[in-house]
């Protein structure tokens, strides 16, 4: 067992028995990640940086958006593809702020203001977007929040939900145009293996509110499911359609960014000192996401989910593969927002 391996797990599950929020990981559960049937694998894995996924790709003349742009993975996101090449739209909760990052960062970058717990500010960021008029060759739905300690409500809908999904998903349907008119345009939604904590329906329609019953991670991991489904839908549509552009899930790996920003202190002091022993730097967090937006063995990939920049077989039961789940999610988020969808 090489020493990462054992300190993934090990740090993992010393977290768990303390309580604090951890994700599962294929090292914990025990045995070799399944792959689905046919799926390109590629060679890199868990120790992987962005940088190196997308060594020797030159993505001059290719757009991408990135959603929370400004912190964590997003902006490592952003760095590593306007790095390559790419013209990167950066988006912030503020235009200060995604000032700030693109500030940062190298190559051609594009501060764009997206509020997502604002859908007005949600449309008007892509209707700027159409303005600008070029194709968006990467669609990187990548900000969200997490576990917040009380529930919170947007539109009378749970948070987590109503940011990290509905938020995107009027970005995606309003953008998609755009993401079609590019040669190999991608979706990538930045999901999370904490999809594994939603409820045992994968999503609770009758509770979207969040007033019959809120628990944390469960709603967290509503969301992340939400993403995962989001992508498995918009995949089935775009291969019905016969569309070259795809649409995938990524985790990114468990990495000590602002995520946890509403953990207790005792949560984020622990990550803070033992984290290393099991989480992945930011350099790494950031390249499943760019792998799967980039990498040229995937421009025919859709509708998967990726862990350590390979596919994976989502975990049984847990509805990251459920078809008929997705379409009646996307039908739901349709009518939920209808009035900010173009
Ligand atoms: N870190 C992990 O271990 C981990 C594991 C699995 C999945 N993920 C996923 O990875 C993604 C990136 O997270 P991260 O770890 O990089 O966390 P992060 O450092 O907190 O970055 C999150 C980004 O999303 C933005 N954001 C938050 N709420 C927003 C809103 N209402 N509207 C628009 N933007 C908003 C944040 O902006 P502000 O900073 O201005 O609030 C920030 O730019 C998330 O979707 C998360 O669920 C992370």
């Amino acid at each position: 067992m090489r020493r990462r391996t054992f300190l993934i797990g090990g740090g993992a599950l010393l977290l768990a028995g303390a309580g604090a929020v951890v994700y599962t990981r294929r090292k914990i559960s025990g045995g070799p990640p399944q792959r689905p049937p046919g799926a390109p694998i590629g060679p890199f894995g868990a120790e992987s940086t962005a940088e190196e996924v997308t060594a020797g790709l030159d993505l001059a003349g290719r757009t991408a958006l990135v959603t929370g742009g400004t912190s964590g993975l997003g902006l490592e996101t952003s760095r590593v593809l306007a790095l390559r090449g790419a013209h990167v739209l950066v988006t912030g909760r503020t235009l200060e702020k995604a000032k700030a990052a693109c500030a940062t960062l190298p190559g051609r970058t594009t501060p764009i203001e997206l509020e997502l717990e604002r859908w007005d500010t949600v449309a008007a960021a892509a209707d700027l977007v159409s303005t600008l008029g070029m194709p968006i060759d990467m669609l990187v739905c990548n900000a969200g929040i997490m576990a917040l300690p009380k529930l919170e409500q947007v539109g009378g809908l749970e948070k987590q939900f109503a940011v990290n999904h509905l938020g995107h998903f009027i970005l995606v349907n309003r953008l998609l145009p755009q993401v079609k008119a590019a040669p190999q345009g991608r979706v990538v939604a930045v999901s999370s293996a904490g999809y594994r904590w939603a409820p045992p329906a994968g999503i609770e329609f009758d509770n979207l509110s969040g007033e019959r019953g809120y628990e944390p991670n469960k709603m967290y991991g509503q969301s992340k499911l939400a993403n995962g489904l989001m992508t498995l839908e918009l995949a089935r549509r775009l291969g019905a359609e016969g569309s070259s552009a795809t649409a995938n899930a990524v985790h990114p790996g468990v990495v000590n960014t602002n995520l946890g920003r509403h953990f207790p202190a005792w949560k984020r002091a622990a990550g803070k000192w033992i984290g290393w022993t099991f989480m992945k730097s930011v350099h790494q967090g950031a390249a499943t996401s760019c792998y799967v937006a980039t990498a040229p063995a995937l421009a025919q990939t859709r509708g998967l989910y990726f862990e350590d920049c390979n596919p994976v077989v989502p975990a049984p039961g847990k509805h990251m593969d459920d078809t008929a789940l997705a379409a009646r999610l996307w039908s739901v988020s349709e009518g939920l927002v209808k009035e900010y969808l173009a």
